[in-house]
């Protein structure tokens, strides 16, 4: 038996769908733990493509137990469209290949509705997903939220639902101007909802130490990215949730085990949605072309992606607050366009040399970055599928950042398809 906890080392969209699909092959169940639709995972296979938001990625293998832990919030409007896009894929999800926590919380109407009204509002904004993510963690802990175990018993949920509706119509009526939700309109929706998702119910806790018991391997896909994270991440502008491999832990309810790797996947550049700080951000043509060569706009909003070079003052960090054991190298192959490629070797603050990674907007907003060049390869990689075919000034992009974080790199991806990837170790094992 062997665990893998499989997280992002940057702002997210690193490539996490495309490497847990991938890594699938060697799992018996990949956990979903934290988060919620402000994810989007992107799988393609053989050129067909599949965003994933809530459902964990393992979703296309056969035989493989994909489980939506008691750390990710679910939106039970959006996780049926998800499920139905599948469905639509001739994929069959049912209880024996989807399984959802009692204790996960939900998402409701006003929860989206409050992350929009405060976006609208605020002089600083997050540039939030505006999926209800903030506001469904904020009610879960202030004990209020409704989890699925609530949502599944009719009579239960109705009751929650008054009372939280209370509070949140007198906030929509009386500090943002605008209209009341109506309860007996949420009460039908969420009939029709239970009645499409009650079957997926599970005591996840106990299926998981079942299949620990029985020796299973287990993935545990993480969302968004380190630099996201509410503790460790560039806070305000970070999500609601544990994104590190604490999180993994808590957010699964499955206690620490000795065989447990943790795979860091980053992209060979830096890329972020929303608002917050972004020490190598690229705003210039350079910036612009890798936002076209590598189609950075985001999987959930279709934002345009902002664009950096590799920061290693922040990978190093991604290191040590995860501990990660080894590296999956996502989208090298957009990279293939430039002449030159920099990577951030330390900070300059206040005239002083740093490569420690200070949680600190205010330090974040005023350091410069200090760089070292390398040269681009210029030639497509997309079909090559072994280390050593790799044009040499790839190879050394590649032993620079192994040297540079002190961690190997296991894996390197070529392109989006599942089968664009060069797995020079694989780190189940
Ligand atoms: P995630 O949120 O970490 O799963 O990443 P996203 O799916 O949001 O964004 C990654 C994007 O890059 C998706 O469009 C993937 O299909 C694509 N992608 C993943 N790996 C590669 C790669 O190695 N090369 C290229 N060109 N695209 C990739
Ligand atoms: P995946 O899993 C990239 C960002 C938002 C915003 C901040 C807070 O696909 O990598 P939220 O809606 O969570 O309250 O927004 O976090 N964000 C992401 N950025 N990838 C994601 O997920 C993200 N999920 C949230 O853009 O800056
Ligand atoms: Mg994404």
């Amino acid at each position: 038996m062997s665990q893998l906890i499989i997280l992002g080392m940057q702002w997210g969209d690193e490539g996490k769908g495309k490497i847990v699909d991938l890594l699938t092959d060697f799992s018996d169940v990949v956990i979903r733990y934290q988060g919620g639709a402000n994810a989007g995972h992107t799988l393609v296979v053989d050129g067909q493509k599949i965003v994933l938001h809530a459902i964990p990625s393992g979703i296309l293998h056969s035989n493989v137990t994909c489980v939506i832990a008691n750390g990710v919030v679910i939106d039970p409007e959006l996780l049926i469209g998800e499920l139905d896009n599948i469905e639509s894929k001739n994929i069959s999800v049912n209880s024996n290949n989807l399984k959802i926590s009692y204790n996960a919380h939900i998402i409701l109407p006003y929860h989206k509705l409050m992350d929009k009204y405060r976006e609208e509002k605020a002089s600083k904004k997050i540039g939030t997903t505006q999926k209800g993510i903030g506001p469904a963690y904020e009610d879960k802990a202030a004990r209020r939220g409704i989890r699925f175990i609530d949502f599944i018993d009719k009579e239960k949920f109705d009751e929650m639902l008054l009372r939280n509706l209370e509070y949140y119509n007198f906030m929509f009526k009386n500090y943002f101007a605008k209209q009341e939700l109506e309860y007996n309109k949420l009460v039908n929706d969420f009939d029709i909802y239970r009645e499409k998702l009650k079957g997926f119910a599970c005591d996840t806790v106990s299926f998981l130490y079942n299949e620990t018991t029985k020796k299973r391997s287990m993935l545990f896909e993480g969302a968004q990215g380190t630099l996201l994270d509410i503790d460790c991440g560039t806070y305000p502008y970070v999500t609601s949730s544990n994104t590190t491999s604490g999180g993994a832990i808590t957010g699964s309810s499955i206690g620490l085990r000795k065989d447990t790797s943790v795979l860091g996947i980053m992209k060979a550049y830096t890329t972020r949605v929303g608002e917050g700080p972004f020490p190598t951000e690229l705003n210039n043509e350079i910036g612009l072309k890798i936002r076209e060569e590598g189609f950075e706009y985001g999987s959930t909003t279709g934002r345009a992606r902002r664009i950096g070079w590799l920061d290693m003052v922040a990978l190093k960090y991604a290191i040590k607050v995860n501990g990660i054991t080894s590296i999956a190298l996502t989208k090298l192959d957009t990279l293939s366009i430039l002449d030159e490629i920099n990577i951030c070797t330390n900070y300059i603050f206040n005239g002083e040399k740093t490569t420690n990674f200070i949680n600190n907007n205010s330090i974040l907003e005023n350091i410069t970055c200090e760089y070292q060049t390398y040269s681009g390869w210029k030639v497509p990689i997309n079909n090559i599928r072994s280390f050593e075919d790799l044009p040499l000034n790839a190879k050394k992009y590649i032993e620079t950042i192994e040297t540079m974080l002190e961690t190997p790199i296991d894996i390197i991806s070529v392109g989006p398809d599942r089968k664009e990837t060069i797995l020079k170790n694989n780190p189940f094992i």
